[in-house]
């Protein structure tokens, strides 16, 4: 990915960031990742109607059955009536009855057979049962049967339900059965075999609507691909344009603060890069390290605020002035909230000047109070102040710079960070200290397009100096 990443930079000076990011970056990055989700969304949908029409399909199953068999059952309640059978003293006819019923359930090849039935009175005690004895599961069927018994003696149950055997559905049925007035006399209770015809019939339905209904999704999927793809082309566009715009304003901002404040450049892109190092040692969130960028490029922009004759003093300032000169940290959050895509920089340019022990200003804060992003960059700072030249003073050694940051353990600088920051200062300096414009111009051009293009974004683990 470094590799990856460094090419495309040694082309960046030729074509710009933008061209950049249209060629390389976020484009086939958010193409992959439509279509991905187009083809998750469509699987998605195709299991879930798969599911639908099985549900559906076995209740049509359900109602196929219960009609056979109250066809059935009725033919064997008038059966019952036309031989004038009672059910308290002919229970050995009524019995032999319930047998033609087994054996008459078995012209039903459409829907099944019945393969167990029972009447109970209406007081729910069992008057005569008969099971189809010459079933290949005559077991499992008995089983079933003293299940639906052992239920009924708790409470009458009336609905149908299914239970899969093996690869065969029975089906639990119960009907009503009436006197010659019309009276409700007593009630049958069945267990219905689905036949295998039937198993076909809804396999075959289920097959025909599934690849149906897939066919439908896919479809709308492909005629759909080219309309979002156009649309998103339009809308990276525009985006790429103003993440563009927006580095681009980042930049000539930090560079008018920086000429204003007698600085250079370079002095905003070693601090952004000596805090995204740091910020990147201890394994900040990429959402964060953006608002740090951000931050330590414009960290002392409210010092436009403040008037030349304290800004350019070459002595040192009044007390008055100094608490004038404070007034920049204001200023800079004044500055940074009115823009919407800068408002995260707000960590950075409201707390720079606080200290760990709760010596620094504006709020005074403490610790963790004050803002990560915060406590990174005073250490970044003070690091670039010690290790270069400035128009009042030579350039430190590494040693003797980070002796004196060492002193500042606690006090000024978040300890824990800056034993963090001590363990990378080294290849930092050898680095980027002495750098010239273009290694740390490219340097920013790698950050930039890390954390602010779609590709790059959160996608590299890359976290060399
Ligand atoms: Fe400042």
């Amino acid at each position: 990915m470094l590799e990856k990443i460094s090419s495309l930079i040694n082309s960046c000076d030729k074509h710009g960031l933008a061209s950049l990011l249209r060629s390389k970056g976020a484009r086939p990055f958010i193409h992959r990742q439509l279509a991905l989700r187009l083809i998750t969304a469509a699987v998605i949908i195709s299991l879930l109607l798969a599911v639908v029409v099985f549900v559906l399909e076995y209740r049509r199953l359900g109602k196929q059955v219960n009609n056979r068999a109250a066809e059935v059952v009725s033919n064997f309640n008038d059966q019952i009536q036309r031989l004038g059978l009672t059910l308290e003293y002919q229970q050995e006819e009524v019995r032999q009855e319930l047998k033609m019923l087994l054996i008459a359930g078995k012209s039903i090849p459409a829907a099944g057979k019945l393969v167990y039935a029972s009447i109970y009175n209406l007081e729910g005690m069992q008057v005569a049962a008969e099971f189809d004895s010459k079933h290949s599961q005559i077991v499992t069927v008995k089983e079933l049967a003293k299940a639906i018994e052992e239920r009924l003696r708790n409470k009458p149950i009336s609905e149908q339900s299914f239970k899969q055997i093996k690869g065969t559905p029975f089906i639990r049925l119960s009907f009503p059965l009436y006197d010659s007035f019309g009276n409700q006399s007593s009630s049958i209770e069945g267990i219905f075999e689905v036949s295998e015809r039937a198993r076909q019939e809804v396999t075959s339905r289920i097959a025909r609507s599934v690849s149906g209904a897939i066919a439908t999704v896919l479809l709308t999927t492909i005629i759909l691909y080219p309309v979002i793809s156009r649309l998103i082309n339009q809308l990276t566009v525009l985006t790429e344009n103003l993440v563009e715009s927006n580095v681009e304003t980042l930049r000539v901002i930090g560079s008018a603060i920086a000429k204003r404040d007698s600085d250079t450049d370079s002095h905003n892109y070693r601090v952004t890069i000596y805090s995204v190092a740091l910020a990147e040692k201890i394994e900040l969130k990429p959402k964060i390290i953006q608002g740090l960028i951000k931050g330590a490029f414009l960290h002392d922009v409210g010092k436009i605020g403040i008037s030349d004759q304290i800004l350019m003093k070459p002595g040192k300032l009044s007390e008055e002035e100094y608490e004038a000169m404070k007034l920049h940290v204001q200023h800079g959050v004044d500055i940074v909230t009115q823009s919407e895509w800068l408002s995260d920089a707000v960590d950075v340019v409201g707390y720079h000047h606080e200290q760990f022990a709760g010596g620094g200003y504006p709020a005074g804060l403490k610790g963790n109070a004050i803002p990560v992003n915060a406590r990174i960059f005073a250490i970044s700072d003070v690091f670039d102040a010690l290790t270069s030249k400035r128009p009042y003073k030579e350039q430190l050694t590494l040693d003797t710079s980070l002796e004196i940051l060492s002193q500042g353990r606690g006090t000024h600088f978040d300890p824990v960070l800056l034993d963090s920051f001590l363990e990378i200062s080294t290849p930092l300096y050898e680095q980027f200290a002495n750098g010239t414009n273009q290694v740390l111009f490219k340097r920013m051009e790698f950050i930039i397009l890390k954390y602010f293009s779609k590709e790059y974004r959160y996608g590299d683990d890359d976290q060399s100096v």
